[in-house]
């Protein structure tokens, strides 16, 4: 443009005689030794030659001038040698000159791109392509590449000496390996060819974290083979691979470092959670695979809670279960005359049946059986339900003998069995009418007061479960509450038949009493009772001919009851009657103290003894001349009369008579009173 403008200008001088030889422009390289030559070879003499420089610097360059030539030579060309140069030559007297144009280029190296080598996988990455020590910038054209694509063209600003031309690009997985060229070209004319173009290719690396990561292999092995996972993952650098088992327990187990997770021999332990871990320098991943070890149920476990070996009337949960290898289905069953009759079934591992008020019947085998695809396991439990060892205790216990109007209370323990059922009953299955408490394992049967009626048997009957027991008592009853009463008929008069009555009130069971007459220790008269169906009046008569001497005696009506078990204290009961027998004045005597012959103004004593009962009276009298004279009366059975001086009329006959309401008796004695030396005569005269 601008040399072509120059050129243009420069063509009217040229005609001339002699020729001027001197390149209308030179194109020099940036950094070579270049020379520039002006030639007049029409002048057969020596050329004077002058070189000016039409811009406003030097010319930075010597001269080598020979005689028809001169050259300028310019080592190691420089930006500042682009001018505009005057070659003016003189062969004589004709001068000539001629312009030309230096033009300067530098584009000595390959182009540098920057970043392909780490580039991230799917993001924005910025290449740079550099072009450097490149003159003049202006002129060149930088394009970006992919194969013979052109994706970018870019163009050099004047003035710099290195230019970097970014590539915005987002790259995707394929690119990576793929080529990606920078071509930079320099637009000045005259450059050769080769020089022209420069171009440099790399080859792409786009890194990313691992990802894609997938595991592939079965998942489902059946017991006794072999497992092996393969873990992909993309991902650059290429990422390494950690297998890690993932226990249930939270614990991870490493299980190598490669890509591919073998296992032979599978156990059910093998079953669970597989990671492979994929990691790089930019991240990493993991996925997570499920591990079915296909196996027919293991491990069935049949369990009474709380236990197998029951009590009748326990409640059992009975629970049926297979762990360790999935199971699809669990059926719980019974087993009954060989066969199973199911009790339930569950989708799942696990299945319970509950039974309340377990009885005896439901002893026997229970089947836990447990499916899978693969196959069925069954376990069995043995159930045992026994009655309860129930023990039955009546207190008291066989034959209680009891007082009628007492309280009499019949307790019925049992033990053994938690819930029993308690019922009182009599043999002739009549209603029990008194009160009955039961409470949990006793019950009460209240006999307040015992009356005659409650004489029978007891039977307390346990129920519990299908066990009966029951406890007999016999209770008997007497009655015996006071003592006996003695009734007399008398008084009774020596020789008359006495009669006495002893009576004993409300006794039972009347045939068992016997009443025995006593005389001092001596029986005299026994008596049984007869039968009676209540409580009856006993009464025994006792008939005896009196005497005399009966008088004062004791007679006691003994009663007794004859039945065992009775308190001793209890047995005998008395009752004593003194007798008192009645008869007439008897054995009177009168007494004379000193002497009945006494001498005048002697002292004499007359006493009067008899025996009467009751007691009558006693009349002392004297008789005299058929007249009879009372000398003394007393209310008793003697009497005594003493005369301290007797004198001569005092003899005579002296009478005591004793009597009471049946009779009297005397006794008579002659008293004599001589004067001195008279003698008394003694008369007696006793009358019975
Ligand atoms: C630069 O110098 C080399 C050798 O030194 C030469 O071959 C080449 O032609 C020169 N280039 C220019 C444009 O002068
Ligand atoms: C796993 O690989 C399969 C087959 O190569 C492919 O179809 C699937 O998309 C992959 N899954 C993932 C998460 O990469
Ligand atoms: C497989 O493992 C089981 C228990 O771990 C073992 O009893 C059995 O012998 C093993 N079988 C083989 C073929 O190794
Ligand atoms: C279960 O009971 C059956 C008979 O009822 C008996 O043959 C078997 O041995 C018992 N099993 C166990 C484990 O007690
Ligand atoms: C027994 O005698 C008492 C008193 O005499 C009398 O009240 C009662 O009724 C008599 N009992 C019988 C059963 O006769
Ligand atoms: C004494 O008894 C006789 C006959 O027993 C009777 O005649 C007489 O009157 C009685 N004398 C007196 C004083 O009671
Ligand atoms: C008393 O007198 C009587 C006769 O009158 C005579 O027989 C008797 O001997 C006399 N007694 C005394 C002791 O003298």
């Amino acid at each position: 443009m601008d040399s072509a403008l120059l050129l243009t200008l420069l063509l009217p001088v040229a005609v001339v005689s002699h020729v001027l030889d001197l390149p209308p422009k030179a194109l020099f390289k940036m950094g070579n030794r270049s020379e520039l030559a002006c030639r007049m070879s029409s002048c057969p003499e020596k050329v004077k030659f002058v070189w000016t420089s039409l811009e406003d610097k030097p010319l930075f360059a010597s001269v080598n001038t020979k005689d028809k030539e001169s050259v300028l030579v310019f080592e190691n060309v420089k930006t500042n040698h682009e001018n505009h140069i005057v070659c003016k030559a003189s062969c004589g007297k004709e001068t000539k000159q001629a312009t030309t144009k230096i033009t300067v280029y530098s584009f000595p190296r390959n182009p540098v791109i920057s970043m392909y080598d780490r580039l991230m996988l799917g993001k924005e990455n910025v290449l740079a392509c550099e072009v450097s020590s490149v003159y003049p910038s202006e002129y060149l054209e930088v394009q970006w590449l992919f194969g013979d694509k052109v994706m970018k063209t870019d163009e050099g600003e004047p003035g710099k000496d290195v230019l970097s031309i970014p590539y915005i690009f987002t790259p995707s997985s394929e690119d990576d390996g793929k080529a990606i060229t920078c071509r930079a070209t320099l637009h000045v004319e005259g450059i050769p060819p080769d020089e022209m173009t420069k171009e440099t290719s790399e080859i792409m690396k786009v890194l990313s974290a691992p990802h894609n990561v997938n595991v592939s292999g079965a998942t489902a092995v059946s017991l006794g083979s072999s497992l092996t996972l393969t873990c992909k993952a993309e991902g650059n650098p290429k990422p390494v691979f950690t297998w890690t088992a993932l226990k249930p327990d939270g614990q991870s187990v490493e299980m190598g470092k490669s890509q591919d997770l073998f296992m032979h021999n599978v156990s059910l332990s093998d079953a669970g959670t597989y990671q492979c871990d994929v990691s790089n320098d930019l991240g990493r991943q993991s996925t997570a695979v499920s591990v079915v070890v296909q196996a027919p149920p293991m491990d069935t476990l049949i369990v009474a809670s709380p236990q197998s070996s029951l009590k009748e009337g326990d409640t059992v949960s009975i629970s049926c279960k297979s762990s360790s290898v999935p199971v699809t289905k669990v059926v719980l069953s019974r087993e009954e005359n060989g066969a199973d009759n199911e009790l339930t079934t569950r989708e799942g591992a696990e299945t319970t049946f509950i039974i309340h008020f377990v009885t005896l019947a439901q002893s026997g085998v229970f089947v836990c059986e447990a499916f899978n695809e693969y196959g069925s396991q069954r376990t069995t439990l043995n159930l045992t339900v026994e009655a309860h060892f129930l023990e039955v205790e009546l207190q008291p216990d066989s034959v209680i003998v009891s007082n009628r109007g007492s309280s009499l209370v019949l307790a019925c323990q049992a033990s053994g069995c938690p819930h029993p059922e308690f019922s009182w009953k009599n043999p002739s299955d009549m209603q029990i009418l008194r009160r009955i408490n039961t409470d949990g394992f006793q019950s009460q049967l209240f006999l307040d007061p015992v009356e005659v009626e409650d004489e029978g048997t007891y039977l307390c009957e346990v129920t519990c479960g299908s066990v009966k027991k029951s406890k007999q008592t016999e209770v008997k009853v007497f009655s015996f509450p006071t003592n006996p009463i003695i009734t007399s008929s008398g008084p009774f008069l020596v020789g008359e038949m006495m009669k006495l009555t002893c009576t004993v009130q409300d006794v039972f069971p009347a045939n068992l009493f016997q009443i025995l007459w006593l005389d001092g220790e001596r029986v005299k008269h026994s008596e049984s009772g007869s039968f009676s169906s209540g409580a009856t009046n006993l009464t025994s008569v006792y008939s005896y001919r009196v005497d005399r001497k009966d008088q004062g005696k004791l007679i006691t009506c003994k009663v007794l009851l004859d039945m065992h078990g009775v308190p001793a204290q209890q047995v005998v009961k008395t009752a004593s009657t003194t007798l008192s027998v009645h008869y007439p004045p008897t054995v009177t005597r009168i007494t004379v103290t000193p002497v009945t012959e006494l001498k005048e103004g002697e002292s004499v004593s007359i006493s009067c003894n008899s025996d009467s009962f009751p007691v009558g009276r006693t009349v002392l009298s004297k008789v005299a001349d058929g007249i009879q004279t009372e000398l003394m009366t007393s209310d008793g059975v003697e009497t005594l009369l003493t005369l301290p001086s007797v004198e001569l009329d005092d003899s005579g006959l002296y009478v005591c008579q004793a009597s009471n309401m049946y009779g009297n008796h005397s006794d008579s004695v002659e008293i004599t009173v001589n004067g001195t030396f008279l003698i008394f005569e003694l008369e007696c005269i006793r009358s019975i």
